[in-house]
């Protein structure tokens, strides 16, 4: 057996032709992959720009895609060409991260050709204040793709991730840089489990992938357009302020509301009844001091 190789992989390579996968897409918008072929060989289908903009309705997001192989980090790509004065809804695509990033400095590690890992480029009229609703609006847009594809329903825990029958499937990485007390822009990083079937020993309790939940491979180029196509038409709300619609639609796919969480901030534990969000995206937690907001940490629910 021929050992998959971040060496061998090339962006635009066209498809073996004794691909592992064919890719099926039903009428309903189920897009599920079946395993078609009982090849031997350890074939990786790699994501190419023409794969990934093919059919692509969108009016902003995705119309200038940069897709690589393998890169540091999709986000840190983003920045740069950000500060180089790219324009708003560029898309920097990668089938693999050396140095993926995650939030609170952790890595994101993810193998290669078998995920979604992106950034999106804006620039949205948003003041320091409220840049923290972005994770929310991506979110949003991520849980909807997912949802259309697969028929299953999402969860969204606050706040950043996407969770697939309580286990994480998608985090999200917003980066803002700001001019006075505006963004100047914001790149929106989305790491997605898709086909990875198995994680590192530490994360099998927490992290799953849309695979591993379907028992069924995903068209991973389908799944990018959709998410692209739910980023664009929500982009609407965030440039019109209509943050209460995106809040709203986060809450409905939340289920820690009324329930018992812990809070950890660095070596510091929060404790109390997560009540809901305030208009910036903070946590309002209900503890023994009284109503908190908490605006960075990592929650742990006590499920009933
Ligand atoms: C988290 O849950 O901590 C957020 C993870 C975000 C990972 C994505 S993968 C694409 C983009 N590039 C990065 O380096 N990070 C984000």
């Amino acid at each position: 057996m021929r050992s998959a190789n971040i060496a061998d992989l090339r962006v635009g390579q066209p498809l073996a032709s004794n691909s592992l996968f064919r890719y099926a897409h039903p009428p309903d918008g189920l897009a599920v992959a079946k395993v078609a072929s009982a090849a031997s060989d350890v074939v990786l289908s790699m994501l190419s720009k023409t794969e990934l903009s093919r059919g692509l309705k969108t009016d902003l997001v995705g119309k200038k895609l940069f897709v690589f192989e393998s890169i540091d980090s999709t986000n840190t790509c983003a920045r740069t060409l950000a500060e180089a004065g790219t324009e708003e809804g560029s898309v920097v695509v990668a089938d693999y991260q050396s140095e993926g990033r995650g939030r609170l400095g952790r890595t994101w590690q993810a193998e290669p050709a078998k995920n979604l890992l992106f950034s999106v480029l804006l620039r949205p009229k948003l003041s320091k204040e409220q840049s923290g609703l972005l994770t929310f609006y991506a979110a949003i847009a991520v849980s909807r793709a997912i949802e259309s594809m697969t028929g299953q329903r999402v969860e969204c825990k606050w706040p950043n991730d996407i969770l697939l029958n309580g286990k994480k499937v998608c985090g999200i990485l917003i980066e803002n840089s700001f001019e006075q007390e505006h963004v100047a822009y914001s790149v929106l990083g989305i790491g997605l489990n898709v086909n990875q079937h198995t994680f590192a020993q530490e994360l099998t309790e927490r992290a799953t992938s849309i695979a591993n939940e379907l028992h069924a491979e995903i068209d991973r180029a389908e799944l990018f357009r959709r998410i692209l196509q739910e980023i664009d038409a929500l982009y609407q709300d965030v440039q019109k302020s209509r943050y209460d619609l995106i809040l709203q639609e986060w809450k409905e796919r939340c289920k820690m509301f009324g329930q018992q969480i812990d809070v950890s901030q660095g070596s510091q534990t929060i404790s109390g009844v997560a009540r809901g969000l305030s208009t910036t995206g903070g946590l309002i937690m209900e503890t023994a001091k009284g109503l908190q907001t908490i605006h960075a940490g990592d929650i742990t629910i006590h499920r009933r």
